[in-house]
C-alpha cells in the first residue's frame, strides 16, 4: 500500500500545538499503562514524540515509528535537546517494517488509528512485533459520539450542551477533525465501534480494559466522552476469520 504522509504540511502547527518538547501528561493513558520500567515499548504513529518521552521518563526503552518525516525531524530534535534514549525511525503502520518479530513489551498508539487507512493493517502489523502476552495501549476519538456528523446544541432549559451524532455508519474517510484545523490534516477515517472491537478480535488483541473518561476541555465533554482509550494483550493464538 502506498501511503501518504498527511501531516508533513502541517508539521511545525502540530509541534506547537501539543507543544514543543512536551511529555505527555495524560491520567487515562498512564493508568493504562502501568509499570513499564525497564520494558522496550514502541510508539507507533509517534508523531513529535510526546508521549514517547512519557515512556522513556517511565524506565522503557522507546522506539517511535511514524510515518512523517517532518514530524520525525522535530522528534529528533527534541531528543537532542534533552536526551531521552529513544530512537526515532521513519516507517508505514501498515507494515512496521524494520521492527522485528515479538521483540516489544508493550505498544501504543495514542490519537493515531483514526488517521491510518487500513486498520486490520496497523493492528496485524502492532501484534507482530509484540510478544506474546504484550500488552497494547491506543486512545482514538470515540467512534460512536465523534462520527462524520457532530454536533453540539446548547439545551435552553438549563444552557447545558448536548451532542448530536448523526452517519454513524459511514464508515471511510471524511472530512474530518473539527477543532484545531490549523494543525491537523484534513480529514480521518471513521469506523464503528464494532468495527474497531472486530479488527483487535482478527489481530489476536484481547481487549482487557476500556476508559471513556470525562474530560474540561470542552463542556460538553463533560457529559459525552469525547476520546476512548483500550489496553489489550497479544493472546497466544492470531485469529484469521475474513
Ligand atoms: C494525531 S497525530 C498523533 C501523533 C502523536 N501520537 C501525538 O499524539 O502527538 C497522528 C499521527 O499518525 C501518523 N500516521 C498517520 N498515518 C500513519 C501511518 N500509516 N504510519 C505511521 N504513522 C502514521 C501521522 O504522521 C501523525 O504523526
Amino acid at each position: 500500500m502506498d501511503v501518504e504522509s498527511t501531516y508533513d504540511d502541517v508539521a511545525a502547527e502540530y509541534d506547537t500545538w501539543v507543544g514543543a518538547g512536551s511529555v505527555l501528561a495524560d491520567p487515562t493513558f498512564e493508568e493504562l499503562i502501568g509499570s513499564i520500567d525497564g520494558q522496550a515499548v514502541c510508539s507507533v504513529a509517534c508523531g513529535q514524540g510526546r508521549e514517547a518521552r512519557y515512556l522513556a521518563t517511565e524506565g522503557a526503552a522507546v522506539t517511535g515509528v511514524d510515518l512523517s518525516e517532518n514530524l520525525l525531524t522535530l522528534a529528533r530534535r527534541h531528543e537532542e535537546a534533552d536526551p531521552l534514549g529513544i530512537s526515532y525511525l521513519q516507517g508505514d503502520a501498515h507494515t512496521l517494517e524494520g521492527l522485528a518479530t515479538e521483540s516489544f513489551d508493550g505498544v501504543v498508539c495514542y490519537m493515531a488509528l483514526m488517521d491510518i487507512p487500513s486498520l486490520d493493517s496497523a493492528l496485524q502489523s502492532i501484534a507482530r512485533i509484540l510478544r506474546p502476552g504484550g500488552w497494547f495501549v491506543f486512545s482514538i476519538t470515540h467512534p460512536c459520539f465523534k462520527t462524520p456528523a457532530t454536533g453540539d446544541l446548547i439545551d435552553h432549559t438549563n444552557k447545558s450542551v448536548r451532542r448530536t451524532v448523526g452517519r454513524y455508519f459511514s464508515e471511510g474517510y471524511w472530512d474530518g477533525p473539527g477543532l484545531h484545523r490549523d494543525a491537523l490534516p484534513i480529514g480521518a477515517y471513521h469506523r464503528t465501534l464494532s468495527t474497531y472491537v472486530d479488527a483487535l478480535t482478527r489481530a489476536g488483541l484481547v481487549i482487557d480494559q476500556m476508559r471513556e473518561p470525562p474530560l474540561d476541555h470542552q463542556p460538553v465533554w463533560r457529559e459525552v466522552p469525547q476520546l476512548l482509550y483500550v489496553r489489550c494483550h497479544r493472546g497466544t493464538e492470531t485469529l484469521s476469520t475474513h
